[in-house]
């Protein structure tokens, strides 16, 4: 299974309740592989699976895993907010409102677009009059980096484009680099000392000639030391982190340094997603790039991408004007990377918002509409939340 994380909580809070690993583990007894996610969902008295870290932890260890599974744990089923990937199709719709109105019983159930609620999330950071739903969304998780330009609500389906480099590609990237040199680690911690190190000390920097140059003239200054634990024998090990503290998220800039498969840099692939959009969204998508995600962490990540993305447009438009013999002068291209406070669970944190609003209960489908219409009526979720 993929170590993507489930997020799950109540509107109106800041942050999830629940962080779970999306994985499911089925004991080897139970002849239901084929269906097992309809089963997990439907049949949560008869159990032969585990979800989260249990299903990690303990494939084979028969417990009950229904508190790790966190449904028993709201005893009266809420109005519920789902979120779908980019792309997600009309059938998983209708086959997630079967599940929530049949199974679960929910009174109320809407499916949000993950990009949406990324940039209903920005807000927080915006002027009132600053509030739309038109931006590019720049999410990136642990598996994949996605690039969705959304119009007024609505996903720009044909432009999207998905980036093979995230957080996990910079964690083996800084195991690769320290194993290297620090011989201290033990092997089979090597990978969650990586990822430790990368969210604590890295960050982007603006130009990695003179970063290097930055930690060779004061390397005290710079060279950072992490403590960890041996699982094995308790005792304490120290390694140095040096470069890749700005070499592990320039990836995003030099994909290949870490994949020799992929080129492009993530201020190109946002400038080629914008070009390839209707021009007359082109000026507001490069005005409103908006981070979301665990892996835009990264200190200073939204000033580089813009830094870049500003070089990339700027750089077409004086070639137009040379094309021109100086004729045409074009007006200059407006760039803003945002970031802001909700950056890390902006996905949830937008639904969160959204779902206090009254309007959320307007634009829900009811169970009655449900047992009147059927699953269908879930295809379609209408926007909703941009305030004036
Ligand atoms: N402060 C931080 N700095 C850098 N990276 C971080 C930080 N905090 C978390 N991460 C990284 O963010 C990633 C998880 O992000 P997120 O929760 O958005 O992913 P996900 O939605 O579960 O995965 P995906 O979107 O790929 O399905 C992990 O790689 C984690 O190491
Ligand atoms: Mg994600």
């Amino acid at each position: 299974c993929a170590f993507r994380y489930t997020k799950l909580g109540y509107a109106g809070n800041t942050e999830p309740q629940f962080i779970i690993p999306s994985c499911i583990a089925i004991r080897e007894s139970a002849k239901v592989v084929d269906q097992a996610q309809r089963r997990v969902l439907r049949g949560v008295d008869d159990l032969d699976f585990f979800i989260g870290d249990e299903a990690i932890d303990k494939p084979t260890y028969a417990t009950k895993p229904s508190k790790v599974e966190g449904w028993d744990l709201t005893p009266v089923m809420n109005v519920f907010l789902q979120t779908e990937p980019p792309l997600n199709t009309p059938e998983n719709r209708e086959y997630l409102a079967e599940i929530m109105f049949e199974s679960f019983n929910v009174p109320g159930l809407y499916i949000a677009v993950q990009a949406v609620l990324a940039l209903a999330a920005s807000w927080t950071s915006r002027q009132v009059g600053e509030r739309t739903l038109t931006g590019i969304v720049i999410d990136s998780g642990d598996g994949v980096t996605h690039v969705i330009p959304v119009a007024e609500g609505y996903v720009i389906g044909s432009c999207i484009k998905h980036i093979p480099i995230a957080g996990r590609d910079i964690t083996y990237f800084i195991q690769q680099l320290l194993r290297e040199r620090e011989v201290g680690i033990p092997p089979e911690q090597s990978l969650e000392t990586a990822k430790a190190i990368k969210e604590k000390y890295c960050y982007i920097c603006p130009d990695i000639v003179k970063e290097f140059a930055k930690y060779d003239v004061d390397p005290r200054k710079w060279i950072k030391q992490y403590t960890g634990i041996n699982a094995i024998n308790q005792k304490k090990f120290v390694i140095d982190v040096g470069y890749e503290r700005f070499l592990g998220p320039e990836i995003f800039f030099h994909p290949e340094f870490a994949n020799p498969d992929f080129m492009e840099s993530i201020s190109d692939v946002v400038d080629e997603v914008i070009q390839n959009c209707p021009i007359d969204v082109r000026r507001p998508l490069y005005k409103n790039v908006v981070l979301s995600g665990g892996s835009t962490m990264f200190r200073d990540f939204g000033r580089r991408l813009q830094r870049d993305l500003k070089r990339v447009v700027d750089a077409r438009l004086r070639l137009s004007e040379e094309l021109s013999g100086g004729r045409i002068k074009p007006k200059p291209v407006e760039v803003q990377v945002v970031t802001h406070h909700m950056q890390r669970y902006a996905v949830w944190f937008g639904g969160s918002m959204l779902a206090s609003t009254p309007e959320f209960f307007q634009v829900c489908h009811t169970k009655k509409d449900y047992e009147e219409y059927g699953p269908s009526i879930c295809r379609h979720n209408p926007v909703f939340g941009v305030m004036s």
